[in-house]
C-alpha cells in the first residue's frame, strides 16, 4: 500500500467511526509544515522557547556523567535542527566528541538540518538518516554509546498508553549506559495551555483546518471549510489538550464514492497533546523499563527535558 492509499484508508475509517476522528500525523504536509513553523514562533505557544532555554542553559547537566571519548547523538524526528544546534554547540564547547545522526521521515528537512549544522558547526560530522525513525533507529550502530533525543513534546501527541509503548520501543534499541532525553510539556495553569492551542492570530485554527483542505486536495473530497470550525479544549483533570473540528451545520461530505453525514455541532477529533507532571513522567519511565529518570526544567517550570537511563 502506498502513502496515498494509506491516507485514504485512514480517513475513510476515521470518519466512519461513531465518534469521528482523523490522525494528527496527517497535519504535516508541505502547507502544514509551514503553518507549524508559524505556530512555533507564536508568543502563546510557549513550548519551543521553554525547551530551548533548557537546552542552552543546562546542556552540561544534561550530559553530566555521560563520560565517553566518543558517542553518537541520535535525534528522532529531528526536523530542521534549529533548536538542537544550540545544544550541540554547547557539547562542542564542553569538548565532547560525537557524531550527530538526525532521523526524519523527510529527506528535504534533513538537508536543511545538515546545511544548518555545516554553517554553525563546520567540524561536526553529521549522518542524516531518512525514513520512519522506528525502522531506521534499529539500523544505527549499537556498538557506540548513544544519547537519543526526542524533543518538542512530540511524546505528547501519543495517548498515555501509546507513549509507554513508544518509550519501550526506544529502550529496546538502547544499550546499558545510553541516555534518552525527552522534551515534555508539563501541566500548568490550564489557561496558559489552552491559549497555546487557541492563539489570537488563528494560526492553530489554520493548522487544524488544513487537514480538511489536504483531504480535499489529495483525496478529491468536498469539505466546505466555511462549514467547519476549530475547537481546542484542555481538561486539567487528565492533563489532555484536545483539538476538534466542528461541523457548523447538518451536511454531507463526499470523498470519492464515500459520503459522510455530519450533524450540526458534530465533531471530528484531530489531536491529543498530553501534558504531564513529574511523577507521571517517572511512572512512565518505570513502566517502560528505565532505571532512572531525572528532570531539567525551564525557569517557569513549564517544560522538562527528562533524562531516561
Ligand atoms: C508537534 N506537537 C508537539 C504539537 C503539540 O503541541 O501538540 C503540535 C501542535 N498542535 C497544535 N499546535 C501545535
Amino acid at each position: 500500500m502506498d502513502y496515498h492509499e494509506g491516507f485514504l484508508e485512514d480517513v475513510i475509517s476515521g470518519l466512519s467511526q461513531p465518534l469521528k476522528k482523523l490522525s494528527s500525523m496527517y497535519f504535516y504536509d508541505e502547507k502544514g509544515d509551514k503553518i507549524f513553523q508559524e505556530i512555533m514562533r507564536l508568543e502563546e505557544y510557549y513550548l519551543p522557547e521553554a525547551e530551548l532555554e533548557i537546552l542552552k542553559a543546562q546542556a552540561a547537566e544534561l550530559v553530566e556523567g555521560f563520560d565517553h571519548d566518543f558517542f553518537d547523538v541520535v535525534e528522532l524526528g529531528a526536523g530542521d535542527g534549529s533548536k538542537t544546534v544550540y545544544f550541540l554547540e554547547r557539547l562542542k564547547v564542553l569538548g565532547k566528541n560525537f557524531i550527530y545522526c538526525p532521523l526524519d521521515i523527510s529527506p528535504d528537512v534533513l538537508e536543511t538540518n545538515a546545511s544548518l549544522m555545516k554553517s554553525r558547526l563546520p567540524d561536526l560530522k553529521v549522518k542524516p538518516v531518512p525514513g520512519d525513525y522506528f525502522k531506521t533507529l534499529s539500523t544505527i550502530d549499537r556498538g557506540i554509546p548513544k544519547i537519543i533525543l526526542f524533543m518538542g513534546s512530540n511524546i505528547g501527541n501519543y495517548s498515555n498508553g501509546a507513549a509507554v509503548d513508544f518509550l519501550k520501543k526506544i529502550k529496546s534499541a538502547m544499550q546499558v549506559g545510553d541516555r534518552l532525553l525527552v522534551g515534555i510539556d508539563l501541566k500548568k495553569n490550564p489557561k496558559t495551555i489552552l491559549r497555546a492551542y487557541n492563539d489570537c492570530k488563528g494560526v492553530t485554527r489554520r493548522f487544524n483546518m488544513n487537514l480538511l483542505e489536504r483531504i480535499n486536495r489529495e483525496l478529491g473530497a468536498n469539505f466546505d471549510l466555511a462549514n467547519f470550525d476549530h475547537y481546542p479544549t484542555y481538561d486539567p483533570l487528565t492533563g489532555t489538550a484536545y483539538s476538534f473540528l466542528v461541523s457548523m451545520k447538518k451536511q454531507i461530505v463526499r470523498i470519492g464514492s464515500h459520503s459522510f453525514d455530519f450533524k450540526d455541532g458534530e465533531v471530528i477529533h484531530t489531536e491529543v497533546s498530553q501534558k504531564y507532571d513529574l511523577e507521571q513522567i517517572e511512572k512512565m519511565g518505570q513502566q517502560s523499563g528505565f532505571g532512572s529518570v531525572r528532570h531539567f526544567m525551564d525557569g517557569r517550570g513549564y517544560f522538562s527535558v527528562s533524562a531516561f537511563e
